[in-house]
């Protein structure tokens, strides 16, 4: 079973039909920030893309990017923001329904992947497989950006931590990586205080 029960599915169906407490309207700001520092090469996979913030703000920056998510309305969400976009921009960004977690099985050729909040939710034996499948998606000198939780909450169905003696451990010159920058971050929210977390920006080697 995963951290989100048998059906993760259903679980984030559910919390998209209240208010998803990360739909803040923008993108995590220090997120936005490594991107800025450490270009992404066109065309941008966001895993786990929710409801398109992250993905529309790199269209807007002259990017092509293709937006993932499993569940219905969060996708139906991006798609009626991308709808409001001028038509340039608009026309760099599509949002798809699909299972993120093997990205190298979507067949879409990319040059960085973007994950805001995806990989924290996997438990670890998820993350070895979803690492590996990482590399098969990425070409060489593609670079993979996250932001993940730091801090880990005593309570059911929630991210778990992510240190940055575990992304070295998985980032490393033996698996193919390189590591560029790892950076304190924060998730805002809209139901509390910014939760501690970790930013990082890997590159296949
Ligand atoms: C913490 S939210 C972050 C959403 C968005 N990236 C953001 O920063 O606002 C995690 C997102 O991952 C999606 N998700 C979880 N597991 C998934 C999977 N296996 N495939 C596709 N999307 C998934 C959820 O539906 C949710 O939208």
């Amino acid at each position: 079973m995963s951290r989100f029960g048998d059906d993760p599915r259903a679980f984030f169906r559910q919390v998209y039909d209240a208010a998803a407490p990360w739909d803040v309207g923008g993108p995590q700001p220090v997120l936005a920030a490594l991107l800025a520092d450490h270009p992404p090469r066109s065309p941008i996979l966001d895993v786990g893309c929710g409801s398109g913030d992250l993905a529309i703000h790199l269209a807007q920056a002259g990017h092509e990017v293709v937006g993932v998510d499993f569940v219905e309305t969060a996708i139906a969400s991006a798609r009626r923001k991308a709808k409001a976009l001028p038509e340039g921009v608009a026309a760099r960004v599509r949002f798809e329904l699909a299972d993120a977690s093997r990205p190298s099985a979507l067949g879409f050729t990319v040059g960085a992947i973007v994950d805001s909040g995806f990989l924290h939710l996997l438990d670890a034996d998820e993350t070895t497989r979803y690492v590996v499948d990482l590399a098969a998606a990425l070409p060489s000198h593609g670079r993979y950006y996250l932001q993940a939780f730091a801090t880990e909450f005593d309570v059911l169905h929630t991210p778990r931590a992510v240190t940055s003696a575990e992304l070295t451990a998985r980032f490393n010159g033996h698996s193919g990586w390189r590591v560029l920058e790892i950076r304190d971050a924060e998730f805002l929210n809209r139901v509390g205080p910014p939760v501690p977390a970790i930013a990082a920006c890997l590159e296949r080697i």
